[in-house]
Parts: C-alpha cells; structure tokens; sequence
C-alpha cells in the first residue's frame, strides 16, 4: 500500500512538472508565431518583462486574464518600470504597442498559458 501511494505520489511530481514545462514550450512557441519574442521571453528580460514575471506579478489576482488580454490588444504604458524595480530587472522600453498581429482569441490563449507558467 505505501509503495503503491508513493508510486501515485511520485507520477503526480512528474506529471505537474511535465505541465509546467509544457506551458513554457508553448508560450515560446506562440510568441515567435504571434511576433511578440522579440521583446519577450519566457526567462530572459528583453524590451519587454518575462513571461514568468508577469505569470508571478498577476496569478491569482483578480481579473488578470481580462488585464493582460486588454494589455496585449490595446497597447501598456509605464506598467512595468516600478514592477521592474520590484523584481529587480531593467525594461527598457516604457510601453507595449498595442498587438494587431492578434486577435482577441489568440490574446487569450497566449495569457492562459502565461498564468500556467511555474512561478516558483
Ligand atoms: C515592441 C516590443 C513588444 C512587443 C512586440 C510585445 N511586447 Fe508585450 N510588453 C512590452 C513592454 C515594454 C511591456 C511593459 C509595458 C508596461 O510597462 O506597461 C510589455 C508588457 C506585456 C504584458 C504585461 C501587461 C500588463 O498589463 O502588465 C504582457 C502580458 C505582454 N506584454 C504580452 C505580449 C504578447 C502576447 C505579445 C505578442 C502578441 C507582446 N507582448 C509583444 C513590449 C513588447
């Protein structure tokens, strides 16, 4: 009984972690498609905040989906540089153009996967 719940125990620590690596695979690879890599990345701070900062900053608070979708579909200004200071990075660039190469399903998908993003 005890190896057969360690067993369960252990596929789940598996299992969340093949999760969490898949949601860092797709983001990347939605982002080339989408045309936002060349200012974001999931780890590495570009023109724009990291994928996992923003998945950090915004998971669990209310309405974030609804935030980050209007972000990415009307443009962001001056958001990050004091979340910068916080998480001690330099962004360079003080606003975000609004998206056109995305549509607001498309917005969505890409900030479904940002929130699943492993924080820790
Ligand atoms: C020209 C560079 C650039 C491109 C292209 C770009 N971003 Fe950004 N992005 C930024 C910057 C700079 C910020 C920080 C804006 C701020 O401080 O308000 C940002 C912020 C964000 C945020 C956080 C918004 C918030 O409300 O906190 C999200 C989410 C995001 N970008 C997603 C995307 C997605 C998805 C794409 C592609 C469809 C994309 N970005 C393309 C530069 C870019």
């Amino acid at each position: 009984m005890k190896k057969f719940l360690t067993g369960i125990f252990t596929a789940g620590i598996i299992f969340s972690g093949a999760v969490a690596g898949d949601a860092a695979q797709e983001v990347e690879k939605l982002a080339k498609q989408y045309g936002c890599s060349g200012c974001h990345a999931v780890d590495k701070v570009k023109a724009g905040p990291p994928y996992r900062m923003i998945a950090k900053e915004y998971k669990g608070k209310p309405n974030a989906k609804e935030t980050l979708v209007k972000s990415i579909l009307g443009g962001s200004m001056m958001k990050w540089q004091s979340k910068a200071k916080k998480y001690k990075i330099k962004i360079k660039m003080a606003y975000m153009p609004a998206q056109h190469g995305v549509n607001k399903e498309k917005a969505e998908k890409i900030v479904d996967l940002i929130l699943k993003l492993d924080t820790k």
